[in-house]
């Protein structure tokens, strides 16, 4: 393998980023940080996008003056579309690491990937287990053209596909392994299907933004099965050729006032309660924060549904704890918050270890503890 590129001292780096990974307790197994040293991030993501606090983007150069950041566990935004928003992204390389160890990938497995973005992931796959044994696809066609020429630039040569990674590859199956580097709002069943028995499938399953977690699942007979993993992460969703959202306009001028004593923002404080709510809540929610006019600072942070239904929630609070929060439209969002926290405090507060999923071709079952004690049934039609 070649290590040419104009970064002089990459290799430095990215014995410094081995070194700081291990040191943080986010890489243990050797040959991991064989591959994390042997893979030039610069070459795979020699421009970058950092955002100003403005909200507008600007070119980073990771091959020059910032070949450091490259060999840091930060995310490189590589992609952004017409309205702002990122598309792609170099994942950090602390999360990545953390997440080949999770899904303990051995040699001479097949590794599917969902998310090929830079190749950077499927890099360090193929120098652990060889290009033959990796597939990688993105929905994006230009990404994996310049995934593949970058990757070969350095004698890589994993196989790479533009394809909706829904669908998987079949054509390549079974796999060992499957990491999905989006996150979908549902497991596909295509997913189970091409995964070999006693196979394993890291995914990022967010029911709406911010809502889930990483879930390892072991596939069975008929199902998958498995926990949401400890630390909280999120990726990009998962899009589609086509994809359109129609949402009503809020009518905050309707609004009913009342108080309430549940968290303000538990998608930042409290997921797992998050996750609860959202098992209830309209799909394709967003939340955000009114701003004071005056300092340009979070005053209230808000929800609203694509049906307009919409509620805004002071983040500060009276003296006995309770906050004022006004509701709009036909649902009231704030109370399955209400219940979901409930619940959660009547369940002696779980962390993520304690959820889980069972994932079976007509239904994707959240529950506690241990599979029989279900919390939500989604049903897919
Ligand atoms: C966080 S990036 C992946 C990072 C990548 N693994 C790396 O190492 O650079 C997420 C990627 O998922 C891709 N993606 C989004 N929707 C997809 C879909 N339906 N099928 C396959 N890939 C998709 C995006 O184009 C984006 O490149």
């Amino acid at each position: 393998m070649t290590t040419t590129g104009t970064g002089a001292g990459w290799a430095t780096h990215a014995a410094g980023l081995v070194a700081a990974l291990t040191e943080a307790g986010d890489l243990h197994d050797p040959a991991w940080a064989a591959a994390l040293a042997a893979t030039p991030r610069h070459l795979l993501v020699p421009i970058a996008y950092r955002q100003q606090p403005d909200g507008a983007w600007v070119e980073v150069d990771t091959s020059g003056p910032d070949l450091e950041l490259a060999y840091s566990p930060t995310t490189l935004v590589t992609e952004i579309d017409a309205d702002g928003r990122a598309t792609s992204s170099s994942t950090k390389p602390d999360l990545m690491l953390r997440m080949l160890e999770i899904l303990d990938v051995h040699a001479g497995q097949r590794v599917l990937e969902i998310g090929t973005g830079t190749g950077y992931n499927a890099a360090l796959l193929a120098h652990r287990l060889g290009d033959h044994l990796v597939f990688s696809i993105d929905v994006d066609v230009h990404l994996v053209a310049a995934a593949a020429e970058r990757l070969a630039g350095f004698g890589r040569h994993p196989h790479l596909a533009a394809r909706d990674g829904v669908d998987g590859w079949p054509e390549h199956a079974p796999y060992d392994r499957i990491i999905a580097t989006c996150s979908v709002p549902r497991i596909p069943w295509s997913w189970e299907q091409q995964l070999g028995p006693g196979g394993k499938l890291l995914a990022d399953l967010k029911l709406g933004a911010s809502a889930g977690n990483l879930v390892l699942l072991t596939r069975h007979d008929d199902r998958l099965e498995g926990r949401f993993t400890g630390r909280w992460a999120a990726f990009m969703g998962m899009r589609h050729h086509g994809d359109t959202t129609l949402d009503r306009a809020p009518n905050a001028q309707t609004s009913q006032q009342r108080t309430t004593t549940t968290p303000a923002q538990p998608w930042n404080t409290d997921r797992e309660v998050w996750l609860l709510a959202c098992l209830a809540l309209p799909a394709h929610l967003r939340h955000g924060y009114t701003l004071d006019p005056a300092t340009r600072t979070p005053k209230a942070a808000t929800l609203s549904a694509p049906d307009g239904s919409w509620c805004e929630i002071d983040l500060t609070t009276a003296e006995d704890g309770s906050r004022q929060i006004r509701e709009a439209g036909p649902t009231s969002l704030w109370a399955q918050v209400e219940h979901a926290y409930q619940r959660w405090q009547a369940w002696d507060r779980p962390s993520w270890e304690r959820l889980g999923l069972t994932v079976t071709d007509d239904a994707q079952v959240v529950w506690l503890d241990q599979p029989r004690d279900i919390i939500h049934r989604i049903d897919l039609s």
